[in-house]
């Protein structure tokens, strides 16, 4: 029996390079200082079919059943509407801005198509009570840096920026109520998906023209732009940022600044994407708090494939990877009769911090050597006929000691290796 399409089987090599993604997301996370939280993977259905939650796009997309005690649940598709929750029944707990991180699994019943999973790891940042362009402009760095951690340039992606406070304003003056605002950032979040012929038809039933649609794409740049760009530029990330106000985002509640960080060649689905959405606390709060909030998320699968992709993303993932699976120690069981004395050093070695391994059954020397090239390790230790002292090898250099087995732990981490 296979497991079920959308959803990975991670063998060790694989969790390995997973692990060395989410470390790097929260390094970035530190260097921001943001603290991380968690929420659970099941909620009530409720938190997303609410009005004002995600919208009918995502609600489509759940796993949801009815549990043991007839409740109507949902495996979480996404973790804001968990996050707005938390942050508004605790809200006076915390200093403002609250800036806190989440990594975790989330659930979409997604078409298959590459990038798309339908279980999938997302980094979460937000920053919640601070309703100033410059929080705005904080969200889209740390976007930035969290690829930028990965030997990603500027030469590679691309963050592109747009507001829902500019086509609020385009669709007021073109007579759209606030009520078909929704329906029609549905329509144009598809203007790369769908023809043109449809794209029209369902513009023109809300009153609208695939034209004039277009000119507002291609207009002047909107003022509520201007600030977050200015913050970006004088960071030196200029190069990093595009105006494309063809972004609108999938999910209903954004509410200013949306974008999303694309690969420059658009080979790939978007790798993170998040906005401005000032009304989801109060929102989920029946109005108790009013919690401006800006935030993003960053999902591991589409930046897994774009690594691979890139060779000199791959090269430092690469010595990534090498650097994880070195180990400190692999114990040579020279003589058979000190096998009990081995493994008494190993337990020391252990107990005293040092990853260590060694062969469970008897060997060849020369095997054992070659185990621990393959465990990467950085030193050999050889436990024969020299007891109670043992032969110590430096394995890059192949430089020999002699060591009182009494004394191995505090020698080899006096060592420079
Ligand atoms: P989202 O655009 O739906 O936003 O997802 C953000 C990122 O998660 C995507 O750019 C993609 O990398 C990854 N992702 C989404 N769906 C899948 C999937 N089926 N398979 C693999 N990766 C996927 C949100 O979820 C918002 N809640 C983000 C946010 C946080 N906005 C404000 N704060």
């Amino acid at each position: 029996m296979k497991a079920l399409a959308g959803f990975r089987e991670l063998y060790p090599e694989e969790t390995l390079r997973r692990s060395v993604i989410l470390s790097t997301w929260r390094q970035v996370a530190k260097r921001y200082g943001f603290e991380e939280y968690d929420g659970p993977t099941l909620e009530p259905l409720e938190l997303y079919s609410r009005k004002n939650a995600g919208g009918e796009e995502i609600l489509g997309q759940l796993y949801r059943f009815e549990d043991g005690g007839g409740r109507q649940v949902a495996l979480r598709p996404e973790m804001t509407p968990t996050l707005a929750r938390m942050a508004a029944s605790r809200e006076k707990h915390y200093r403002k801005p609250m800036k806190w991180f989440a990594i975790g699994n989330f659930f979409r019943f997604e078409r298959q198509q590459r990038g798309r999973l339908r279980e999938f790891i997302q980094l979460n940042c937000d920053l919640l009570g601070d309703a100033d362009p410059g929080a705005d402009a904080e969200l889209v760095a740390f976007a930035i840096d969290a690829m930028r951690a990965f030997g990603l340039s500027a030469e590679d992606f691309v963050v592109r920026l747009s507001h829902r406070g500019a086509w609020a304003s385009f669709l007021k003056g073109k007579g759209i109520s606030d009520d078909q605002v929704p329906g029609v950032l549905q329509i144009a979040d598809k203007l790369e998906r769908d023809a043109p012929e449809v794209l029209e038809e369902k513009l023109q039933s809300m009153g609208l023209s695939l034209r004039e649609v277009k000119e507002f794409i291609q207009g002047p740049t909107p003022l509520e732009l201007h600030p977050i760009m200015t913050n970006l530029t004088s960071r030196g990330l200029g190069d990093f940022i595009e105006v494309d106000l063809s972004i609108v985002r999938g999910l209903a509640y954004y509410t200013g600044l949306v974008f999303e960080v694309f690969d420059r060649s658009k080979t790939l689905r978007a790798l993170a994407g998040g906005g401005r959405y000032d009304g989801l606390v109060s929102g989920l709060s029946e109005g108790a708090v009013d919690l401006p909030a800006v935030g993003f998320g960053m999902g591991d699968v589409v930046l897994g494939n774009f690594i691979a992709e890139v060779p000199h993303a791959e090269a430092l993932m690469q010595d990534r990877l090498a650097e994880a699976r070195t180990s400190d120690v692999y114990v040579i069981v020279a003589d058979e009769a000190r096998r009990l004395e081995a493994l008494q050093a190993i337990q020391m070695l252990r107990d005293s911090g040092l990853s260590t391994d060694f062969s469970f059954t008897p060997s060849k020397v020369g095997k054992q050597f070659q185990a621990a090239e393959q465990a990467r390790a950085k030193f050999a230790v050889v436990v024969g006929s020299e007891w109670p002292n043992v032969k110590v090898k430096v394995m890059a250099t192949r430089a020999e000691s002699e060591v009182p087995h009494g004394e191995l732990a505090e020698w080899l981490k006096s060592q420079q290796v």
